[in-house]
């Protein structure tokens, strides 16, 4: 039965990784999200910007199922997940950065990806000692390698800079078989040299991944992506290459305009 659904599941695989048909969300009587309607092809790098409160993280936890949208459908390579719990999402391929758990403190850099690894792969958290030959091991260590902690592999979790941690988050990410990894502004609070290395990290990743990336650092958004969508008062309101996006009149004016630098 596993095998037939799983069967069914990669039917969707010729598919777009991510369809959202006339997606909104209300909080009350404030609309964070309408109208959303968006196409995001396996393997495509989008980046979404837009103003504080422009709806984007609300965008974001309408597709990992935090929130479900009040309404509209998403699909995920061509399978309806509008009504799927968060884990049935991960299960499927489906990643969201989130801040690293007080869980691995204790644990090295290695160890916490190669649990994350094991976690994915096995559906269960245990601490079993690791062999050297353990696939989920390789992984880890491969993994480690893509977001640049090669050096910091026996590192404690808790000992990392704040930029190291973030990298850790991408890490973590990636464990298991991801297809689409939602990054909620990963430059926020990272100094210029960790931007460059988040930019080496993201466009180095393997191609099958695509991913979505909340940015409001321009540099950075249109150095790691292949189209934008912008993003006001819960609606998209424009879409465009990073070429088209940067010369906008309209999108000089807001970021040349306003706070963002
Ligand atoms: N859980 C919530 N409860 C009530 N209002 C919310 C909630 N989450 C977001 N909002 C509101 O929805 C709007 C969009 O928020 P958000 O998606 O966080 O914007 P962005 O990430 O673009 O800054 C804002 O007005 C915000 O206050
Ligand atoms: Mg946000």
């Amino acid at each position: 039965m596993a095998e037939t659904s799983l069967a069914s599941r990669l039917q969707g695989t010729g598919a777009h990784a991510l369809e959202l048909d006339d997606v909104a969300r209300h909080f009350g009587a404030l609309v964070a999200l309408t109208g959303i309607n968006m196409r995001i092809a396996a393997g495509e790098r989008r980046a979404v910007l837009g103003s504080n409160g422009a709806g984007k993280t609300t965008l974001f936890n309408a597709v990992t199922g935090d929130f479900l949208p009040t309404a509209g459908r998403i699909r995920f390579f061509g399978e309806d997940i509008t009504d799927l719990p968060p884990h049935e999402r991960i299960r499927r391929g489906l990643r969201r950065t989130y801040q690293i758990s007080q869980l691995f403190n204790g644990l090295s850099v290695l160890n916490s990806v190669y649990l994350a690894c094991k976690g994915v792969s096995r559906r269960r958290f245990s601490l079993l000692r690791p062999s050297i030959s353990d696939v989920n091991m390789q992984q880890a260590e491969s993994i480690l390698h893509a977001v640049h902690l090669d050096r910091e592999r026996d590192v404690l979790v808790a000992t990392l800079s704040h930029g190291q941690q973030r990298q850790l988050e991408i890490a973590l990410a990636l464990a298991g078989a991801p297809r689409l990894i939602l990054f909620d502004e990963p430059a926020a609070g990272l100094s210029p040299a960790e931007r460059r290395d988040l930019v080496a990290i993201l466009n180095g990743l393997p191609r099958h991944i695509g991913y979505v990336i909340i940015e409001h650092d321009l540099d950075v958004a249109l150095r790691v992506s292949e189209h934008v969508s912008m993003m006001h008062n819960g609606r998209i309101f424009k879409e465009g290459t990073p070429d088209e996006i940067e010369n906008d009149p309209q999108v000089q004016e807001i970021y040349l305009g306003g706070r963002h630098g």
